[in-house]
């Protein structure tokens, strides 16, 4: 099938298969990599792109769910080479170690600040428990995502 959507602000048209899911079009066919997979059933978030602005797990996402649809992935948060102010938190507050998760923990960092820009520590956890992260303990997660709500520490 073919299908037209937009990417990170780009309109793109791509042949898939019809069973084709939302992250090996951007992995596969967009060579958009920094949408990472690592379970693949749904649990861990590394896969977490917005689709019209909301935070989706994209391995259990059917391509064909987003045509004519809106999605963005970590290659587009920045504009030009001004960072996310999410991205900025991560760097800031040493978010990340390995840095696997991170794509995701972004998007869905994102997604969670769009929803509620001055949210607690609390709800932070809260926002991000589906996405998992085998490094870092999660503290300065938390801390880079307040940080990037301009919140407490
Ligand atoms: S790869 Fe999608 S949730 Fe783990
Ligand atoms: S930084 Fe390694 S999995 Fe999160």
């Amino acid at each position: 099938m073919n299908l037209t959507l937009t990417v990170n602000g780009e309109k793109r048209s791509v042949d898939v298969e019809d069973r084709t899911l939302l992250v090996h079009l951007l992995r596969d066919s967009l060579g958009l990599t920094a949408t990472n997979i690592g379970c693949d059933t749904t649990s861990c978030g590394a896969c977490t792109v917005l689709l019209d602005g909301e935070s989706v797990k994209s391995c259990t996402v059917l391509a064909a769910s987003a045509a004519d649809r809106s999605v963005t992935t970590l290659e587009g948060l920045a504009d030009g080479d001004q960072w996310h102010a999410v991205q900025r938190g991560f760097r800031d507050k040493h978010g990340l170690q390995c840095g696997f998760c991170t794509p995701g923990m972004v998007m869905a960092a994102v997604s969670l600040l769009n929803d509620n820009p001055s949210p607690t520590r609390e709800q932070v956890r809260q926002g991000l428990e589906g996405n998992l992260c085998r490094c870092t303990g999660y503290h300065n997660i938390v801390s880079a995502v307040m940080d990037a709500a301009g919140g407490a520490k």
